[in-house]
């Protein structure tokens, strides 16, 4: 929507309201598509002249984290003059959007500290690293002024490496064998006329001038490899010298490279993908001074929440706060062990979904050898090590030095990783990464740091998985008294910051609404 199309519609529930009352502006809105229920659709702000109507203002709301929902809650509420506090358990703001630079601490759970000895300019992104174009992500952004970069996604230059290969293929001769073969055994099979009880004659001819495309299979339809696997000397002058001739069908099956080469299908995959520049904080860093950094109290960990007849209570370390409302954005594992009088069934339901855990490592080099020796440019090696995926860096180009992300895995490579020290941690990264890229991998390493996110304190977690969508999680969908619940985690967007920003729409929404229709 427009702004001037939301000015337009604002216009006219004001003055809906004013000769109706609440029902009618409410119908109105749902005629709109404004109703709470269409607000994926048509998010409209809480503002102070929805207040005119009622003879009522803000209420006084504590939300519960200063990650992304957190703050965000605080930022849309703060639009219509909501009295917002932010309690964060940390020492910092941002949650899981956490960007690590020089002379930054980092502790987990078991009291190791990792100091990050980065050389100027160089960031981290130790949690998320990448938004799609089509995420509410990218709404915050140009509303913050947050300037974004694209985030390279998918390099056809990067490496796949599979156990089941004898050394790594560039990601474009991987792709090309596989693709080749598959359109070959398609093409020779709609040919023998194997498809023809699903297939018309046409059907047949335009599946095979497709696979001709995809696979580059000859006119006797077998594939033979083509430009497209790359070249070891790189065309100029001369011809080049091409790869060679592709392995044979079984060998490129065996490889396995399947995940790797599809790991960008996915509508959340899909390039072009971006980043904010500088680093990913930067949308943290927007948000606090949007809501006001006197708003945030940090170190600040709750110990108790209690909904009254007439407003919440929320313990923490420092005090105590009365409020009308609250919205607890903690991750569920954490707001289940709050003591609370909520009752069972929430911290049943709370107790549902299960943490996920996830672990990088940082590694930078002082040479950005992936672009001067490899032709890399940003993106992905993805690989069936414990490592997982090393990512190159989609800034900084040409620069002195740079960082690479030496793991992003989960769940059991996670835990494998996150059980170690931060030296072993990247011994093994060093060992698994030198298998793609040779010895300067461990030679030419500047510095490092780890991070696994079940062990980092306040969050317990890279993020949760929900057995069902059921039950617990429409449970927890919808206040418990005065205690509104918001996260990625409730969600379809799990592990992504528009999931925590969506939610947090949701929720402001239906708080704000409840605040104009409730008479006392
Ligand atoms: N959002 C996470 C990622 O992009 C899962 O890797």
């Amino acid at each position: 929507m427009s702004d001037s199309t939301a000015m337009t519609r604002r216009a006219l529930l004001l003055g809906v309201g004013a000769a109706g009352g609440a029902g009618a502006m409410f119908a109105a809105m749902g005629a709109l598509g404004l109703a709470p229920d269409a607000q994926e659709k048509a998010f409209v702000p809480p503002q102070p002249s929805d207040f005119a109507l009622r003879g009522r203002g803000a209420a006084k709301v504590v939300v519960l984290g200063a990650g992304v929902a957190g703050l965000t809650c605080a930022y849309e509420l703060g639009k219509a003059g909501y009295d917002c506090t932010v309690l964060e358990a940390a020492d910092r703001v941002g949650g899981r959007n956490l960007t690590l630079r020089a002379g930054d601490r980092l502790t987990e759970k078991d009291g190791e500290t990792q100091t990050a000895e980065f050389g100027e300019g160089t960031y981290f992104n130790a949690g998320p690293g990448r938004i799609a174009q089509w995420m509410v992500t990218m709404d915050y952004c140009r509303e913050l002024g947050v300037p974004i970069e694209t985030f390279v996604n998918n390099n056809a230059s990067a490496y796949v490496y599979t156990r089941g290969m004898t050394a790594p293929a560039r990601a474009r001769t991987a792709r090309a064998d596989l693709y080749g073969y598959v359109a070959e055994l398609l093409a020779k099979a709609t040919d023998a006329g194997a498809l023809n009880r699903r297939l018309t004659k046409d059907d047949r001819e335009r599946l095979a001038e497709f696979l001709r495309r995809f696979g580059d299979i000859g006119p006797d339809l077998t594939y033979r490899g083509s430009t497209r696997r790359g070249f070891e000397t790189y065309p100029g002058v001369t011809g080049g010298v091409p790869v060679g001739a592709p392995p044979s069908l079984s060998d490129v099956l065996a490889a396995g490279t399947g995940r790797a080469l599809t790991m960008d299908f996915g509508y959340e995959q899909a390039m072009p993908m971006f980043q904010p520049v500088g680093g990913m904080d930067a949308i943290v860093t927007a948000l606090v001074r949007a809501v006001g950094r006197d708003r945030i109290k940090t170190g600040a960990r709750v110990t108790g929440l209690k909904n009254l007849p007439d407003g919440v209570e929320v313990a923490y370390q420092g005090g105590t706060i009365r409020a009308d409302y609250c919205v607890a954005t903690l991750p569920p594992h954490l707001l289940a062990r709050l003591p609370h009088n909520l009752g069972a069934p929430i911290t049943a339901a709370l107790r549902t979904p299960v943490p996920v855990a996830a672990g990088k490592i940082g590694l930078e080099y002082g040479r950005r050898w992936w672009e001067i020796d490899d032709r890399i440019y940003g993106g992905i090696t993805e690989t069936d090590l414990d490592i997982t995926h090393i990512w190159y860096p989609s800034h900084g180009y040409h620069s002195g030095s740079g960082l690479v992300v030496g793991y992003y895995n989960t769940e059991e490579n996670a835990h494998l990783y996150g059980e170690l020290s931060h030296r072993d941690r990247r011994s093994r990264a060093l060992t698994q990464g030198k298998k793609i890229h040779g010895e300067k991998y461990r030679t030419e390493l500047r510095s490092s740091v780890s991070i696994a996110w079940q062990r980092q304190p306040h969050i317990e977690g890279g993020w949760v998985y929900w057995p069902s969508h059921q039950g617990a999680f429409t449970l927890l969908q919808r206040p418990a008294g005065r205690v509104y619940f918001a996260g990625d985690w409730l969600t379809h967007l799990i592990a992504w910051q528009a999931g925590a920003m969506e939610s947090a729409r949701k929720a402001v929404t239906e708080l704000h609404r409840r605040v104009l229709q409730t008479s006392s």
